[in-house]
């Protein structure tokens, strides 16, 4: 089975793209228990916020562990580091059993290193040596392909620095959108930049929107349908999803001692429209 690298992306900051990624991550790693005999998930954090981290409640040991993505960045081809700064998501011994879900988390350290990593391109010794700022993730993380089934990577909302990198190695950019004008202006501005790479060079940049998911949607208001009715005009009724539901549930879980949502609040409403989110995306 090919591994599916799944980006959640947009421009504008947030929308719910680290709260879509747990949840996706964690609904995928359930699927695959249930029907792929175990496959394995894992979550790549690029912000360095580290929210990944809260969302399933492993943010001490990700600190005392000194645990970055950027580490990884930096040692590109060193299989030890790959391995060593990724953390197992499972906490049975507290009733949330993830056998199969893993984190590669980030923090500050990553900030530090986007920017060594545009240094290292302006270097010489950097060019000799094949280096690309268009294929850092890929030349970092692709031993990982043979290990998971898939690879989720919550982006930040500036993705500057590593957004050629991310379009080259993901497969798919899912794109949550709140339902507010400016947002759909940010989600617009998000794939136009997305095309133009695509025209730039298809094959380096393979990425491609799989869909697109309204979040946050408030229970009663007018201007919010009209907003998911414009987002279905641009992107295609078929690339939207329903929308996510406003909950607070989706804010006391991972306040709730790191439960992600499908833990905390399993037959809430925002839980039911990840579920079938997660369904197509495992299906797709
Ligand atoms: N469906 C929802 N209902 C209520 N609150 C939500 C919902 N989805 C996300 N939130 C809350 O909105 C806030 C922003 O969400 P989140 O951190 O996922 O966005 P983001 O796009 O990753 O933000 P950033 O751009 O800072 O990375 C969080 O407090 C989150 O708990
Ligand atoms: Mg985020």
């Amino acid at each position: 089975m090919k591994t599916k690298v799944i980006a959640v992306a947009d421009n504008k900051g947030g929308v719910g793209k680290t709260t879509t990624a747990g949840v996706l991550a964690d609904g995928l790693a359930k699927m695959c228990r249930e029907h792929r005999n175990g496959a394995n998930v894992l979550v790549v954090d690029l912000d360095p916020q580290g929210n990944q981290a809260d969302i399933f409640g492993v943010r001490a040991d990700v600190l005392a562990e000194r645990l970055c993505v950027g580490n990884v960045l930096m040692e590109p081809g060193d299989l030890r580091v790959l391995q060593n700064n990724i953390i197992s998501l499972d906490r049975e011994e507290e009733g949330l059993p993830r056998p199969n879900l893993y984190l590669l988390p980030a923090s500050r350290n990553l900030e530090d290193v986007t920017q060594d990593l545009v240094v290292m391109t302006t270097m010489r010794t950097a060019q000799r040596s094949g280096f690309s700022l268009d294929t850092v993730l890929a030349d970092a993380l692709s031993p990982l392909l043979t290990q998971f089934d898939f690879i989720v990577i919550d982006c930040p909302p500036k993705l500057d620095t590593l957004k050629r990198a991310v379009y080259n190695f993901a497969d798919e950019v899912v794109v949550p959108v709140k339902t507010d004008h400016v947002s759909l202006v940010g989600a617009r501005q998000h794939t136009d930049d997305l095309y133009n790479l695509q025209q730039e060079d298809p094959r380096k940049f393979k990425a491609r929107v799989s869909l697109v998911i309204p979040t946050m949607q408030p229970s009663r208001q007018v201007l919010a349908t009209q907003v998911v009715e414009q987002m279905e005009a641009f992107y295609g009724r078929d690339l939207v999803s329903q929308p996510v539901p406003e909950s607070v549930y989706v804010k006391e879980a991972p306040a709730a001692g790191g439960k992600t949502l499908f833990e905390y609040a399993p037959s809430s409403a925002p839980s039911a429209v990840y579920a079938a989110i997660v369904e197509r995306i495992f299906n797709g």
